[in-house]
Order: structure tokens, then C-alpha cells, then sequence
């Protein structure tokens, strides 16, 4: 499935969008070298990252326990550390992964490929 992710011009570059594609949540960011695409739900507790900060052009880091993903990835690069004591909670929810997902360029349009 392709789905349209809007402009380039609107995602300024640090930053993403959430986009809706069927039942899924995605998260489009743009960093220095493109456009890249994971789901927006975090893999530790499913609070969506739409709010979460993209540091170091690099990684989208959870607003609700801090986990930290490699956004080119998905890869888990910190796992769930605040508040302190959420370690407990992580012997439930193993380190995961996010997806990621294709992002194609089309002039000024941006698709995603689910
Ligand atoms: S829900 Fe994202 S780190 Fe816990």
C-alpha cells in the first residue's frame, strides 16, 4: 500500500508528521540525508511519539519513558528509563524494535510505502 505523506516543504528538517494509513500510525521525519518512516506507536507501552523529540538527527526519543529509536533503523538504541523504577516494567516489555517503512520521493510529494 502507497499512501500520501503530503509535501516535503512541511516537514521541516528535524522535525515529522504523523500520518494515518489505514489502521496504522506513521511517523514521517525529515533528517539531514531524506525522508524517513517508522510507526508513530512506541514499542514499550504504545504511547504515540508524536510529540517526541528527534535529537541528534538521529534518533525520536519517547515522550512518555524516554525510550530511545534509531529513526533510519528502528532499532532500539535506549530503552524505557524514566521515571526512575520504570526498569520493573521493563522485565514485561522486552526491548522491541519499530518498523520502518519506505518513503519515496515524487517531486515536491512525499509517499510512503506500507
Ligand atoms: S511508552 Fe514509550 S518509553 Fe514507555
Amino acid at each position: 500500500m502507497r499512501v500520501d505523506a503530503g509535501n516535503k516543504a512541511d516537514i521541516p528538517e528535524g522535525e515529522s508528521r504523523l500520518i494515518k494509513a489505514g489502521d496504522e500510525k506513521v511517523l514521517v521525519f525529515h533528517l539531514t540525508d531524506g525522508f524517513f518512516a517508522t510507526q508513530a506507536r512506541c514499542t514499550h507501552l504504545f504511547r504515540s511519539m508524536e510529540k517526541g523529540k528527534v535529537l541528534e538527527d538521529k534518533c525520536v526519543q519517547c515522550p512518555l519513558h524516554r525510550a530511545r529509536f534509531n529513526i533510519r533503523t528502528g532499532e532500539v538504541e535506549e530503552w524505557a528509563n524514566f521515571p526512575p523504577g520504570v526498569q520493573l516494567l521493563n522485565a514485561l516489555r522486552q526491548e522491541k524494535a519499530l518498523k520502518t517503512y519506505t518513503v519515496v520521493e515524487e517531486g515536491e510529494r512525499l509517499f510512503v510505502e506500507l
